[in-house]
């Protein structure tokens, strides 16, 4: 696994910084709210893992698994719900885990999703931030890390659902993609 990445983007100590920096702010912006973590499947598992424990406030734990419609890398924007949360959200205030905003489709359309169902608020958190291909006008409330415009995986990201278990986000070389 590891001589198929071309780079380690984001070490595994800076994650650790990071997340527990983020979780530190989010443990402060939700005192005394409804914290209701939404993760998005399968992306978002290692971050959500991480960041639920950087949280010191009630925190409550849901997960949405979509499948977009898009080929491939991209994504187009329609989204299949596979699994739904559990419970209503109505009173809670939603924090969405993401692994990576990239075009934004995604999220944006779960967003509006969501509100149909008169949350208190939708706030998102990702771990990753790729704005170079934005084409939804959404950004992350909360953001670890900002990544240019290449392919990433690891810390919960894939490749045709390999590199998930990698402890850091890197970079995978062209041959792999190109088989
Ligand atoms: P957008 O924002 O384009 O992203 O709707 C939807 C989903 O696409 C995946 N994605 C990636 N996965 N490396 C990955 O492993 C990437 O560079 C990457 N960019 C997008 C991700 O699952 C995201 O939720
Ligand atoms: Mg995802």
């Amino acid at each position: 696994m590891e001589q198929d990445i071309k780079k380690v983007l984001i070490s595994e100590e800076e994650i650790r910084e990071k997340v527990a920096e983020i979780g530190a702010r989010i443990s402060e912006d939700y005192a005394g709210k409804n914290l209701l973590m939404v993760g998005i499947l399968k992306g978002s598992v290692v971050f959500m893992a991480d960041l639920m424990r950087a949280v010191t406030t009630h925190a409550r734990i849901d997960f949405m698994s979509v499948s977009s419609y898009g080929s491939g890398t991209k994504s187009s924007g329609v989204v299949k719900i596979v699994k739904d949360l559990d419970n209503n959200v109505e009173g809670y205030d939603l924090l969405l885990v993401e692994d990576i905003l990239d075009s934004g489709l995604t999220l944006s359309y779960l967003r509006e999703l969501l509100r149909d169902r008169h949350p208190n608020s939708i706030k998102i958190v990702t771990l990753l931030n790729k704005p170079a291909r934005r084409t939804a006008d959404i950004q992350p409330d909360y953001c670890c890390f900002e990544v240019p415009d290449e392919f990433v995986v690891g810390y919960g990201l894939d490749f045709d659902e390999r590199y998930r278990n990698l402890p850091y986000v890197g970079v995978l070389k062209e041959e792999v993609y190109q088989g």
